[in-house]
């Protein structure tokens, strides 16, 4: 069974200060999430790879690719830090296979993402190709969105075929939904809004473990 990792969003920290936010949680945390969006994918812009170089941590980065082509950013993210690169289903479709090798080959851990609308089916064929599947339960793009229940049964089909899978859930999660989406099989959870938006972030880290 996996111990249970949390991993913080930047999305919701003060982008003017990012170095200060990451400081003021990384010993209470596993992972540092940092969302990338190109305003094409998703209908938001945040940081690129030269952000993702300026950010300092002792934790692993996941960077999740929420932009289209992401096959062409693979290398400056893996250059610029990335431990964990999770790149979407929907933008990479007949190229999945080729594109998860190559995060790889590149030194880093493959992760594959699914939005709300997809299911697990599609993504199947390339579970042995998979360290990681970002679970999406939010539409991606923004922050402080409500948990989506039907990502659950999504989570556990996952768990059953690949036992060893790392399990990312990402979007609403919270005190409450923390603990569904581990019973369900999750086993790294990504908080945003609830972490940097909450008067004592450390408290709120340790909810999500259930203490
Ligand atoms: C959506 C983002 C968010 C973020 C977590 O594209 O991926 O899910 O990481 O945000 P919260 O925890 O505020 O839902």
């Amino acid at each position: 069974m996996h111990d249970i990792q949390i991993a913080p969003s930047i999305l919701s920290a003060d982008f003017g200060d990012l170095n200060a936010e990451i400081a003021s949680i990384e010993e209470h945390v596993d992972i540092i999430s940092v969302d990338v969006m190109d305003g094409h994918f998703v209908p938001n812009i945040t940081v690129g790879a030269p952000v993702l170089k300026c950010l300092k941590s002792s934790l692993p980065f996941e960077c999740h690719l929420m932009i289209s082509e992401p096959e062409k950013y693979l290398e400056d993210f893996a250059k610029a830090g990335a431990s964990i690169i999770s790149v979407h289903y929907e933008a990479t479709g007949p190229r999945t296979a080729e594109i998860l090798g190559r995060i790889r080959e590149l030194g880093c851990k493959a992760s594959l993402a699914i939005k709300p609308a997809t299911s697990p089916d599609e993504i199947r064929e390339f579970l042995d190709l998979m360290d990681a599947c970002v679970v999406m339960s939010v539409e991606p793009g923004f922050g402080g969105q409500s948990f989506m229940p039907e990502s659950l049964p999504k989570i556990t089909q996952l768990r059953e075929w690949k036992s060893d899978l790392d399990i990312i859930v990402d979007g609403g999660i919270n005190n409450e939904t923390a603990p569904e989406a581990i019973a369900a099989g999750a086993n790294i959870l990504v908080s945003g809004s609830y972490i940097f938006k909450a008067s004592d972030r450390v408290a709120a880290i340790a909810s999500l473990k259930g203490s």
